[in-house]
């Protein structure tokens, strides 16, 4: 009987691993589950006699696949798929799939929030100011970022997307006005949140050109991964500009450095949250075992990423 292992260092929900247990119980395969791990051994441990693994944002890496003898399939459950080696994946014949837009909206509603959260003051009583009128630049127009544009476009802001993948004709579909360049978003958008993933490409893509070429007041939400600014060119603007507020769902590496001498114009959450809501962990963790009892029982590789 294969085995399915369910690896997340950050749980998911209680319901949501009941369910996860159900769905491959049900097809007849036998569930194990590790959680809260410190130790990368207890991992390589847990794998050895797993032919299928459903991650969040653990690393699996060639080590991990190594000491997985029988693995076939390694599941993320979720979008980025930055924490796994695909080249590794590929060159031992393992299939590696993600979850594409099953936590899409618990991110959508994070951003939104820390945007509310931040202009109204980050709710100490103080006046603040209204996302209603606000230009809302999105760069990535995938699950969630067209989730955001639609929960913004409901607060009446004005939405702004570039995606080099997506055609203006399904932006525009949205009421959601294309751009043709990052650059583009940047000059125009006083609010500019991230929804692209983090590679090779796109590490350090948000420079010092482009963020400082934002209007005032400038603010740069970031539930995607933290890589994808460079962190000499944003301590630059803090220091350049008083106006420049940074949220971010998860701290950057020079937290310190911003807490210390920018208070007040930056919020990040203590650990990485976005996906982190009963839903989002039932849709993700249900669709990823749902993936591999299918790969397994007919070999179906719809959401296989490395081809
Ligand atoms: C994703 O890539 O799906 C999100 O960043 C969520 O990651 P998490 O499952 O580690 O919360």
């Amino acid at each position: 009987m294969a085995k399915i292992l369910v690896v997340t260092e950050k749980p998911f929900a209680a319901d949501a691993v009941a369910s996860i247990k159900k769905v491959i119980l049900d097809a007849g395969f036998e569930f194990a589950l590790l959680e809260k791990y410190t130790d990368k051994g207890d991992f390589l441990k847990a794998v050895a006699d797993a032919d299928a693994v459903i991650i969040r944002s653990d690393i699996v890496d060639g080590e991990v696949m190594d000491a997985g003898k029988k693995l076939k399939i390694v599941v993320r459950a979720g979008a980025g798929v930055d924490n796994v080696d695909l080249g590794a994946a590929t060159a031992r014949n393992i299939v590696v799939m993600n979850t594409p837009g099953q936590n899409s909206n618990a991110v959508a509603e994070l951003a939104l929030g820390m945007m509310i959260y931040q202009v109204r003051a980050f709710f100490s009583g103080k006046s603040g100011s209204e996302l209603k009128g606000k230009k809302l630049g999105i760069l990535g127009y995938g699950y969630i970022g067209k989730r955001l544009a639609e929960i913004a476009k409901g607060l009446g802001m004005l939405v702004y997307a570039y995606d080099p993948f997506v055609s203006k004709e399904t932006v525009e579909k949205d009421g959601v006005t294309y751009m043709e360049t990052q650059q583009e978003i940047y000059r125009t958008c006083s609010t500019v949140s991230l929804h692209f993933p983090s590679n090779d490409k796109t590490k350090g893509s948000v420079t010092y050109e482009l963020l400082a070429s934002m209007p005032k007041p400038a603010v740069v939400v970031n539930t995607a991964r933290k890589e994808l600014i460079d962190e000499a060119a944003m301590l630059k603007m803090f220091a350049e500009r008083s106006d420049f507020v940074y949220l971010s769902d998860v701290e950057p590496g020079c937290k310190e450095e911003i807490a210390s001498k920018f208070p007040g114009k930056y919020f990040f959450t203590p650990k990485k949250m976005g996906a982190q809501t009963a839903e989002a962990n039932n849709n993700a963790g249900i669709a990823a075992a749902s993936q591999i009892v299918d790969f397994l029982k007919t070999g179906n590789k719809t959401y296989q990423v490395n081809k």
